[in-house]
Formats: structure tokens, C-alpha cells, sequence
């Protein structure tokens, strides 16, 4: 089968490396990259160090609002898809880059595969809610990560062509896990393993709105133990417009973002992570970190229903409480299966 995968952001990238590799044995795979992200620290360093192929198509779309950016990648989408006539297009999570790729394809009646489809954090005001909702209803082979996912997906009327194939990034975390423990970015840091909080933050609603970000600041630097926080460029831009930065890095230590075996290892050995990303929730529970979560929701609900996760939002008290207390009472049972990117193709085969 011909098939053209789109990506466009860190966590594509990551998940992308892993599926790539075996869908690669039996299928014809053309690499489409938006260009959502494109700093060196945000692209590059993942194809480099996870050995990814080089994209076929770089799109080159870039930063801009929300239509202006998802209008682009459709239209030049599209463009590739009437050169290449693939048989499928896979797209991955929830981003604009994952929209653009399912609506340009369906329009063309290609069908559409979603890797990670069904989660849902029933928050609406979160574009990348709308991306998944949207990009499920208009799949015709959807992989859930979850039993919870395909659930979802049964209760919106979705029931063709729905497969419950496990996680993408279990594959990714095994992949880099012992690979990761050469790094010596402790050392390079001065941290001691168990020592140190770990943070990351970059949702547009806790980095644009300065309410919010001003509460997660005033929480971090009240934290006891030493904290690393590696920066996404949206944050970093945000601290220092609202004029954030400075006092926040007196107290916490603000690094470059980090390659994936550089990050897994950073997290693997932290005390405990303080995080609004959707990945780094779940790579928490599988390193065995537990994860204090900068939202009032998540798309990853089993982790907290463990007791490995716990919502607390931006509520400075609630954060700073979580950070210096929240522990889970045991190891939680395994909830995110092995062997996602193998049941994938097989379902291609
Ligand atoms: C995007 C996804 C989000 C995902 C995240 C992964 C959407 C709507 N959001 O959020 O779901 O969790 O990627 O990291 O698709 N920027 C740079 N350099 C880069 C990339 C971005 O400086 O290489 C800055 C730009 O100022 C840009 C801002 O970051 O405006 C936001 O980038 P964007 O790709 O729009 O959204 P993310 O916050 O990265
Ligand atoms: N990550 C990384 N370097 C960093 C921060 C995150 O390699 O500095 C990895 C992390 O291990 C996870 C993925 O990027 O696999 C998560 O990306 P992000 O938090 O940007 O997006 P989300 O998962 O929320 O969509």
C-alpha cells in the first residue's frame, strides 16, 4: 500500500519514528512535513537522533493563527496528495498539522487512518479538541489507544473500523529508555536523580492567558526542591512578554527544549513532574514518575483514576501542595499495553 503520513510537531515526530519503522517492512510510506515546528530543538534533533527518514515533502507552513495556519496545510496538503494518489493517509494525536492532513484526504476520498483516536478531554475551548473530534469523524480506520477510547468513540456513533491497538508511544518510551541512560545531562545540569522536580508547560491557556501563567510562576518558584523546566519557544516567548521570566528563572532552571533520549532521561529521573502536556502525562506513569498535571482535564483519564496522575490546574496552592506531597500509593497496573505499532500493521497488512 502506498501510504502518506503527515506529521508537523514534537510529539508526531517521536510517535512517527517508531510507527514508521514497521510500517516501512511492508508499505510504501511517503513522509509529509507541515512545518509546524521547525527550530532546530523542536524538529531536527528528534529525526536526527531517532533515525526517522527524511521527509519527502517539507511544507514550510510554519507559525500563524489557528485558520491561517490549518488553511496552508490543507492547500498544500492536497497538492501532495494529487502528485502521490496515495491509498491511505495516516495522521497522528490532535494537532492542527493532524486536521489539516484528515480533512485534506477525505476530500479527495482517500481514506483516512488516526493514530490515537478517541481520546477526549471534554473541553471544548481546547483547539486540539476540536482537532480530534473532528478528525475522528471523518476517519475510516481509527486506532485507540484505550478501552476508555473506543468507548468514546462507540458513544458518538463511531463504530466502523474502530481498533483497540494500544499506545504509539509505549513502543517510543521502550525504544528510548535504556538508549537514554548514556546522557549526562545530569551531570551537565548538577542534579542529583530523585532530587529535582521536572516541569513543562506550553498549553495556550495556561501560557497566553497572563492570570494563569502569572499563578503557575508564583507556584513554581515557591517549590522546595530544585526544579528543571525546559521551555518550549511559546512559553519562553510568554514569560518574557508578560514580563515573568526573570523571576522565574532566579528560582527554577530554565534549559533549551530537550532531544527525546536527553528528556527521557531528565524525567525518568526526577522526583516527580509537573506537566500540562498530553505525552509527557503518560510517559510519566510508564517511567514511573508520578505526574502532577497543570489542567483542569485530560485526555488521560486512566492515569489518574490509578492514582499515578493528579489535576490540579493553575491553583498556586494546589500546585505547590501536589509538588511537595501528591504520591501515588502503589504502581498502578499496566494501562497502556505493548505492541501498538505491530497491531497497527497488521491491521494495514
Ligand atoms: C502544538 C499543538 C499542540 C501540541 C504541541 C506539541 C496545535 C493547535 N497545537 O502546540 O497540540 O501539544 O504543538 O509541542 O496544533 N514556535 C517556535 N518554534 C517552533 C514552533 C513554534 O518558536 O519550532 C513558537 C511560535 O511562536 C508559535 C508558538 O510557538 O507561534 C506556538 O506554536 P504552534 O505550533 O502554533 O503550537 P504549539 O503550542 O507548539
Ligand atoms: N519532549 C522532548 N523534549 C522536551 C519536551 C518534551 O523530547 O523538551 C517530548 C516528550 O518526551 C513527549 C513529547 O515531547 O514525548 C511531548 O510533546 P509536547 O509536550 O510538546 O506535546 P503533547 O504531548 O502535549 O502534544
Amino acid at each position: 500500500m502506498k501510504i502518506v503520513s503527515v506529521i508537523g510537531v514534537r510529539p508526531q515526530f517521536i510517535k512517527c519514528a517508531s510507527l514508521s519503522r514497521e510500517l516501512r517492512i511492508h508499505h510504501r510510506e511517503i513522509l509529509v512535513h507541515t512545518g509546524q515546528h521547525y527550530d532546530y530543538l523542536m524538529n531536527k534533533v528528534f529525526f536526527d537522533e531517532l533515525d526517522i527518514p527524511s521527509p519527502d515533502y517539507n511544507l514550510e507552513v510554519g507559525s500563524s493563527s489557528h485558520g491561517l495556519q490549518t488553511g496552508e496545510m490543507l492547500k498544500r496538503i492536497e497538492e501532495v496528495l494529487l502528485i502521490e494518489k496515495p491509498d491511505l493517509v495516516l495522521v497522528y494525536g490532535d494537532t492542527n498539522s493532524t486536521l489539516a492532513g484528515a480533512l485534506a484526504a477525505t476530500k479527495m476520498h482517500i481514506k483516512v487512518a488516526h493514530v490515537e483516536a478517541g481520546l477526549r478531554s471534554h473541553d471544548r475551548t481546547m483547539p486540539e479538541e476540536i482537532n480530534r473530534i473532528l478528525t475522528d469523524h471523518c476517519s475510516d480506520l481509527l486506532f485507540c489507544p484505550t478501552q476508555t477510547a473506543t468507548t468514546t468513540l462507540a458513544d458518538e456513533g463511531i463504530n466502523r473500523g474502530v481498533y483497540l491497538t494500544g499506545d504509539v508511544m509505549v513502543d517510543a518510551i521502550l525504544f528510548a529508555k535504556n538508549r537514554s541512560e548514556n546522557s549526562n545531562i545530569l551531570e551537565i545540569l548538577g542534579l542529583t536523580s530523585k532530587e529535582y522536580l521536572m516541569v513543562t508547560i506550553h498549553r495556550a491557556s495556561n501560557t497566553d492567558t497572563k492570570a494563569n501563567l502569572d499563578s503557575l510562576v508564583n507556584a513554581l518558584i515557591q517549590l522546595k526542591q530544585p526544579v528543571v523546566f525546559p521551555l518550549h519557544p511559546r512559553t519562553e516567548k510568554q514569560l518574557k512578554h508578560f514580563g515573568l521570566f526573570d523571576i522565574l528563572s532566579s528560582r527554577v532552571k530554565l534549559i533549551k527544549p530537550l532531544g527525546y533520549l536527553e528528556f527521557t532521561k531528565l524525567l525518568g529521573h526526577s522526583q516527580k513532574v509537573l506537566t500540562d502536556s498530553g505525552g509527557v502525562q503518560k510517559e510519566a506513569y510508564l517511567l514511573q514518575v508520578p505526574c502532577v498535571t497543570l489542567r483542569d482535564n485530560t485526555e488521560w483519564q486512566e492515569t489518574v483514576q490509578a492514582g499515578w496522575n493528579v489535576l490540579v490546574g493553575t491553583n498556586e496552592e494546589m500546585i505547590v501542595n501536589a509538588a511537595h506531597n501528591f504520591q501515588p500509593v502503589s504502581i498502578p497496573k499496566t494501562l497502556f499495553p505493548e505492541g501498538a505499532c505491530r497491531n497497527i500493521c497488521d491491521i494495514l497488512n
